[in-house]
């Protein structure tokens, strides 16, 4: 399928879903307020690869990234509740130690770039089309 929908009412604040969108998981996660907080408060000087979160998010609280890392393509964890988030409380990639804000920025560890956002576009309030 070229396009993928996913349905947002069900994902609580807080909570993330793992969609497959050409063969690759895209993370969508439902941000509260305190992670856009932290996602915004960070200064572009100390970004290895400086992008505002604004320019990575079409609605604040919804966060759409490939849930793939950029150094050698595992997929980081931090999806279940119950996942190591690593040190910005984004997501950890087990394989050789990338640390994600809640940005899905790189902020630690080999990987040269941040998650990267598909595109994708609000079909209604409550559900994106992703592709
Ligand atoms: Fe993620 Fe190497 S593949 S840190």
């Amino acid at each position: 399928l070229a396009s993928t929908d996913v349905n947002l009412a069900p994902i609580a604040e807080g909570q993330a879903v793992t969609v497959m969108w050409r063969g690759k998981p895209v993370f969508v996660r439902h941000r509260t307020a305190q992670e856009v907080q932290e996602a915004e408060a960070v200064p572009l000087g100390e970004l290895r690869d400086p992008q505002a979160d604004s320019d990575r998010v079409e609605r604040k609280p919804w966060l759409v990234v490939l849930g793939v890392c950029t150094h050698l393509g595992c997929v980081p964890l931090g999806q279940r509740p119950t996942d190591a988030r690593g040190d910005f409380g984004g997501w950890f990639c087990p394989c050789h130690g990338s640390h994600y804000d809640t940005s899905g920025r790189i902020r630690r560890g080999p990987a040269p770039t941040n998650l990267a956002v598909p595109e994708y576009s609000f079909t209604s309030d409550t559900q994106i089309r992703i592709g």
